[in-house]
C-alpha cells in the first residue's frame, strides 16, 4: 500500500522502515532540510539498533524521503502522523506540530478519501478534534505506538497488541491491514479508548516501577535480597516478571511525559488521581536515594558510567543522570562521566543547548567538540576506564553491557577509593566484595536506610 509517514523522529523512522519491510511503499515527510539531506545520504539521524541496516535496504527503493507534502501524498492512500508531541509545563503535550500538519493536509488534499493515522501520542479527545478540523474526505484513525527505544524494530514486528481507534469500520480495517503478517491481537475500538490505552499503559508501567523501587528500598533497609523478593513477587502470574528491575528511577521520553499528560487529562475532567502523583514523587525520591548511597561527596572525584536513560539509546530525556550529576556538582564533587552513545546528547542537554533528540542532527557518537559550556567540575571522557581511574567512587547509572562486563578486580585497580554504587544491579555483590570493593546495589544494599 502506498503510504506517507510524517515526521522522521524515532517513531516515524522506525515505522517507515518497518512498513517497507512489510512490503509497503513509503514516502517519509520531514520538514527539517538537514535531516532529509542526511537521510538521503543513507545516514540515520538517530541511534537505534538495526535501523541503519533497514534504511540502507529500503532508501531510494520502497522508501523515499521528501520535504514536500504534495509529493508525499502523491498516490498515497494513507498518511501516518508521527510528529513530536513534547511536554509543556502544565503536563499537556504540545500539539502544534500535529495541528500544523493537519492544516497543511486540509489545504493540500484534492480528491478521494485519505486515511489519517495518528500515531503521535495525544490526549483523549485529540483524534475527535482532528476529524472535526479535517472534515469530509478524511478518515482519522488512532493507532498508538508502544515501541521501546533501543528495541523499537523488534517491538514493531513483535507487538503485544495493535490498537486501532476509529469511527468508521472501513478505515479501522484498512489500518489493521497495514500490519498483515504480524502475529498480535488487534484491539479495534473508538478514538478515546485507543488514546487512553496508550496513556494508561505507560502510566501503569511508571507506577509499577515506582512500586518496584520502593520494595527495593524496604529490602535494603532489612538487609534482605530485594531481587529475590521481586522475583518471588513476579512469579505471580497476575503481577508478571517484567518491569520489576529496581533502578535509579524511570526516565525517557514517554513514561514521565505520558504520566503527566494523563494527570492533566484527569484534572481537566475534574477526576482526582492519587496514585499517579505518588508514583512521580517516588521516582524523584529514587534519584535522591542513589545520591544518598554515595554518602558525602564534597571534594571527591566521582566516576559516572552511563548517561542515557537506559541502555541501547543515545536519548537522555528525563535521564536520572541529568538530575544526579548536577546534584553531585552542587555538593562539591568533581564528576568524570562516560557513556558509549549519549555523550553528545548529554552535553547538549546539560549546557542547555536545547538539542532535542527528535530534532537533533548530531552524530550518534563522539564527545562534544569542546568542553565549552559544561559546568565546572564536570568532565566527559571517551573511554570508561578513563572515567574510573583515580576516582573515589564509581556510580553506574545505565545498564550498558560493557559496564556489566567490567571485571571487579579491574574496577578495584582503577579506582582510588573502594565504593561502587550500582544503580542497575549489574554486578555480583560477592564478587565485588571479594575484589575489595564496598558494593551498594538497589535492593542489594544491606542495611541501607533511605533518607526520610
Ligand atoms: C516506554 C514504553 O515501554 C513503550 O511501550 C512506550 O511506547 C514508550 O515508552 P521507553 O521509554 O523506550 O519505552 O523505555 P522502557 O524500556 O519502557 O523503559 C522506561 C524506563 O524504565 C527506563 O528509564 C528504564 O531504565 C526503566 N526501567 C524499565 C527500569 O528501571 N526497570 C525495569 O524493569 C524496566
Amino acid at each position: 500500500m502506498p503510504i506517507a509517514v510524517a515526521g522522521a523522529g524515532y517513531v516515524g523512522l522506525t515505522t517507515a522502515a518497518c512498513l517497507c519491510e512489510l512490503g509497503h511503499q513509503v514516502t517519509l515527510l520531514e520538514i527539517d532540510v538537514e535531516r532529509v539531506a542526511r537521510l538521503k545520504r543513507g545516514e540515520s539521524p538517530i541511534f537505534e539498533p538495526g535501523l541503519d541496516a533497514l534504511l540502507q535496504r529500503h532508501l531510494g527503493r520502497a522508501l523515499k524521503v521528501t520535504t514536500d507534502l504534495s509529493e508525499a501524498l502523491d498516490g498515497a492512500e494513507m498518511l501516518i502522523a508521527c510528529v513530536g508531541t513534547p511536554p509543556t509545563a502544565s503536563g499537556a503535550p504540545n500539539l502544534s506540530a500535529l495541528w500544523r500538519l493537519l492544516g497543511d493536509l486540509r489545504r493540500q488534499r484534492r480528491s478521494g478519501e485519505l486515511t489519517v493515522v495518528v500515531k503521535s501520542t495525544v490526549p483523549p479527545g485529540t483524534n475527535r478534534r482532528a476529524q472535526q478540523r479535517l472534515g469530509a474526505g478524511f478518515a482519522v484513525v488512532s493507532n498508538p505506538e508502544f515501541l521501546r527505544e533501543g528495541t523499537a524494530i523488534h517491538d514493531f514486528f513483535h507487538p503485544d497488541r495493535i490498537v486501532v481507534g476509529a469511527a468508521q469500520p472501513a478505515a479501522a480495517r484498512q489500518v489493521a491491514a497495514l500490519y498483515r503478517g504480524i502475529d498480535a491481537p488487534v484491539v479495534v475500538t473508538g478514538w478515546e479508548e485507543a488514546e487512553l490505552i496508550k496513556y494508561a499503559s505507560n502510566a501503569f508501567l511508571a507506577v509499577k516501577l515506582s512500586f518496584t523501587n520502593e520494595v527495593a528500598a524496604v529490602a535494603d533497609s532489612l538487609g534482605a535480597d530485594g531481587l529475590t523478593v521481586l522475583r518471588g513477587v513476579g512469579l505471580d502470574r497476575r503481577i508478571g516478571p517484567h518491569f520489576l528491575a529496581p533502578g535509579p528511577g524511570y526516565g525517557g521520553s514517554c513514561l514521565p511525559k505520558d504520566l503527566a499528560a494523563l494527570r492533566w487529562t484527569a484534572r481537566r475532567r475534574r477526576v482526582r488521581l492519587d496514585l499517579l502523583p505518588a508514583a512521580e514523587r517516588a521516582n524523584r525520591r529514587q534519584r535522591q536515594r542513589m545520591l544518598a548511597k554515595l554518602g558525602p561527596v564534597a571534594g571527591k572525584r566521582i566516576a559516572v558510567w552511563g548517561l542515557a536513560f537506559k541502555a541501547g539509546t543515545d536519548d537522555v530525556r528525563e535521564s536520572p543522570a541529568l538530575e544526579i550529576i548536577p546534584a553531585l556538582l552542587a555538593q562539591g564533587a568533581r564528576v568524570v562521566a562516560h557513556d558509549p552513545e549519549a555523550r553528545r546528547t548529554f552535553a547538549a542537554a546539560l549546557t542547555g543547548a536545547g538539542v532535542q533528540r527528535e530534532g537533533s542532527a548530531s552524530a550518534s557518537t563522539g564527545v562534544p567538540p569542546s568542553g565549552a559550556g559544561l559546568p565546572g567540575g564536570f568532565t566527559l571522557v571517551d573511554e570508561m576506564w578513563e572515567a574510573a581511574r583515580g576516582a573515589d567512587a564509581l556510580l553506574v547509572l545505565t545498564e550498558w553491557p560493557e559496564y556489566a562486563a567490567a571485571p571487579p578486580e579491574a574496577i578495584r585497580t582503577a579506582l582510588a577509593g573502594d565504593l561502587v554504587v550500582d544503580a542497575r544491579n549489574l554486578f555480583d555483590p560477592e564478587a565485588m566484595a571479594a575484589a575489595g570493593l564496598r558494593y551498594r546495589g538497589v535492593g542489594r544494599d544491606r542495611g541501607f536506610h533511605p533518607p526520610a
